[in-house]
């Protein structure tokens, strides 16, 4: 008897809260925690990325389900290089693998990969498949997949100064024409509207160089859960938390 009405009263509960859910246009995730989720279990930080790799697939899936349109992923930073060489060839294998298997469940679920960062520093083989997957699902319009590689905030306002200032000398641009709009335009998003929601796995509060222009205006959710840990009901339930904010832009 008492588990039946368990059973009722959380069915009920979830069913309430999905109708009431606030849904963002677009989530930026900086998926952390791999690495503890590994030493947690006594295996090799590669394992925490392996598994990381699988909670990637299952919120592309869930962001479809759910009806975000973009994604972007933090997948591997500007400072991430700084690593142990074994590490940074780990992650660039995984990377690689994850593009050639993962292209046919991306060209049936009609998902558009793209990817942002200084995208030459990787090695051939990746940017290979990288350029293979983005050309093969640009027409696709379910969800939009951006993988942040290579990428760091301050590194994307660089080469957006460098571009301008060459539109100046060269004549194209006045510097007076400059503003936020023409700034927009010259990063890595340009075509991309701004994340309404980032998510931080593993409980770390910091904004680690993501995105430091395009989220001026967005929530930020923090969770304990460590990214590998992150499945379709921890994406609901941090929605569930940004569907209590009030938004308000700078306005009262
Ligand atoms: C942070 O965890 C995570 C990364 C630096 C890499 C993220 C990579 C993946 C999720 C897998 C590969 C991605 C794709 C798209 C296939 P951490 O290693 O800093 O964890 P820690 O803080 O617990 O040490």
């Amino acid at each position: 008897m008492l588990i039946l009405f368990w059973m009722k009263f959380s069915l009920k509960k979830k069913a309430v809260n999905l109708d009431t859910l606030k849904v963002p246009e677009h989530l930026a995730v900086i998926m952390d925690g791999n690495g503890r989720w590994a030493k947690k279990r006594g295996l090799p930080r590669v394992a925490g990325h392996r598994t990381g790799a699988d909670s990637v697939k299952h919120i592309v899936k869930s962001c479809d389900q759910l009806g975000i349109k973009y994604l972007t992923l933090y997948a591997f930073s500007s400072e991430n290089w700084n690593r142990p060489e074994s590490e940074v060839e780990a992650l660039m294998g995984l990377l690689e693998k994850f593009l050639k298997e993962r292209l046919p469940e991306m060209l049936e679920d009609n998902v558009r990969l793209k990817a942002i960062g200084r995208l030459d520093m990787l090695p051939k083989n990746v940017r290979d498949e990288l350029d293979h997957a983005i050309a093969k699902t640009a027409a696709n319009t379910a969800v939009t997949m951006i993988l942040a590689l290579s990428y760091g905030g301050r590194e994307e306002i660089v080469d957006a100064a460098k571009q301008l200032a060459l539109k100046a000398v060269a004549g194209d641009i006045k510097i007076e024409d400059i503003d936020n709009q023409m700034l927009s335009d010259h990063l890595y998003t340009a075509d991309i509207p701004d994340p309404d929601l980032l998510i931080r796995t593993s409980g770390e509060l910091r904004l680690s160089n993501f995105l430091l222009w395009q989220l001026s205006y967005a929530e930020i959710v923090i969770t304990d859960k460590l990214w590998p840990d992150f499945r379709h009901d921890q994406l609901v339930a941090s929605l569930q938390e940004f569907s209590l904010r009030d938004r308000r832009f700078g306005k009262v």
